[in-house]
């Protein structure tokens, strides 16, 4: 039976508004997959007057006949797991039966957290800027084959608590040198225990579940978490996260091999934000001071303010390439609504050249100057679109362009953090 794949991931630095249009298109779902990262991630959904902002948990489980898997490529905070599941049944969300854990997956403890803060600490002014929530450190021991995984929680307490003894007294060898706090290992081994008495019935082997929806003819929605520039490869390195946010990683971390993707779905902002350190070469202040006023742009998960700046079609034509880009939704239109000029970066000027692909070296990026087109702004509301032909001539002109400039069809529009304000294009 043929069954419908989609990739929906990030084209920029994240936080482009994956989860509302992830939740839009699981109107038309039958499974979602988290592919990758943490509860690094903030996914917002808003429904009506209701806003939920999702960490691990797929943004597919606010749709009751939808199924949802943390995939095995994901790393998860078991603590964090289960206050989120709790905050979604105070919210009368069910999750029992419906959303599964991978037991491939990798566990976040509390010691990775104590690395993460603990090095971020040390780097001082050269610091990544990362969560804070333990997800490099978590990738790292993966890395080096010493992880713990979800499945693991299903062992035999005093099993467990075995295994977590020794990872936690391997970190405190240690922690006094490098500048990391300490962790109770006691603490670790209660905090653990109860998350897993808690988490053992959603645990199931991902892989399985994730063939048995392809082979079955279900219609399935695998989830990006972070954007294209985070990825540990292909992205601003350092200043990156540590899993593979692109197509690939989709695959790799679900086991849905590539020749079962039928589309991938590049969601991206109208403009661009960044949270953390590393290179933004359209990064813009005014922009910046215009959005924060107006109460927008703050991040979902650490309520830092993003830096923002002008819509990078050098960027984003690179995303496209990088994840074989089927058709784009764009978001935040609205964000832009006010302005006369809109400048959009179509080339990086870098010692005297001219560049239309981004440097291999952060350093290179970050000194980088833009080249702008400038575009009329259209300077009316776009929010009560609800087709192409209602939008303002000049922001239909404005969204033509760049998707000529990016080299990807143009698939979806969001002019609002709602549903209903969401349509295809044409
Ligand atoms: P994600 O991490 O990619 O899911 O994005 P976030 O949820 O972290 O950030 C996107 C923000 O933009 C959220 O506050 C969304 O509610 C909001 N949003 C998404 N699309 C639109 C849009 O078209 N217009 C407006 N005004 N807000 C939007
Ligand atoms: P969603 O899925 C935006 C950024 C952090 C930091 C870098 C490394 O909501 O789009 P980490 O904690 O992952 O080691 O931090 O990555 N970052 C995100 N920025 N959206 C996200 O997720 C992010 N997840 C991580 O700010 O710069
Ligand atoms: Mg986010």
């Amino acid at each position: 039976m043929k069954s419908c794949v989609t990739i929906v991931l990030g084209l920029q630095w994240g936080d482009e508004g994956k989860g509302k249009i992830l939740d839009v298109m699981a109107a038309e779902a039958d499974w979602v997959l988290r592919a990758q990262g943490g509860n690094n991630a903030g996914h917002t959904v808003e429904i009506g007057k209701e806003k939920y902002v999702l960490h691990l948990v797929p943004s597919g489980i606010l749709r009751s006949d939808v199924s949802c898997l943390i995939a095995g490529g994901a790393v998860v905070d078991p603590a964090g797991l289960v206050k989120e599941i709790e905050g979604l049944t105070k919210r009368k969300i069910r999750t029992r039966g419906r959303l599964h854990l991978a037991a491939q997956a990798h566990l976040v403890l509390p010691h990775h957290r104590a690395v993460d803060q603990g090095s971020e600490k040390r780097r001082g002014h050269g610091k990544i800027g990362t969560t804070g929530r333990g997800i490099g450190p978590a990738y790292s021991d993966k890395a080096t084959r010493v992880g713990l995984r979800a499945g693991e929680l299903a062992l035999a307490p005093a099993e467990l608590a075995r295994r977590l003894r020794e990872r936690v007294a391997a970190h405190n060898r240690v922690a006094r040198n490098q500048g990391w706090e300490k962790i109770s290992a006691t603490q670790t081994v209660r905090e653990m225990a109860q998350a897993a008495r808690f988490l053992r019935p959603y645990l199931a082997d991902g892989v399985t579940l994730a063939h048995r929806a392809v082979s079955s003819g279900k219609r399935i929605l695998i989830e990006g978490a972070q954007g294209t520039f985070l990825d540990v490869d292909h992205g601003t390195y350092p200043f990156v996260t540590s899993s593979h946010c692109t197509a690939g990683g989709a695959c790799t971390g679900t086991g849905v091999p590539p020749t079962a993707i039928q589309r991938v779905v590049g969601v991206l902002k109208a403009y661009t934000t960044r949270v953390g350190g590393g290179p933004f070469v359209t990064e813009d202040g005014t922009l910046g001071h215009l959005l924060h006023g107006m109460g927008r742009e703050f991040g979902s998960t650490t309520g830092r303010a993003r830096r923002c700046g002008w819509f990078d079609a050098v960027l984003v034509r690179r995303a496209v390439q990088l994840n074989g880009v089927t058709e784009m939704a764009i978001t935040n239109l609205d964000g832009l609504d006010g302005l006369e000029k809109i400048p959009v970066c179509v080339g990086y000027r870098l010692k005297g050249r001219i560049l239309s692909e981004p440097p291999v070296e952060s350093s290179d990026w970050a000194r980088c100057k833009p080249v702008y087109r400038v575009f009329d702004g259209w300077c009316e509301p776009t929010t009560e679109a609800r087709h192409w032909k209602d939008l303002p001539r000049k922001a239909r002109i404005y969204l033509s362009a760049i998707t000529e400039l990016v080299g990807a069809p143009l698939g979806i529009i969001s002019v609002g953090a709602g549903r209903e304000q969401t349509f295809r294009h044409g």
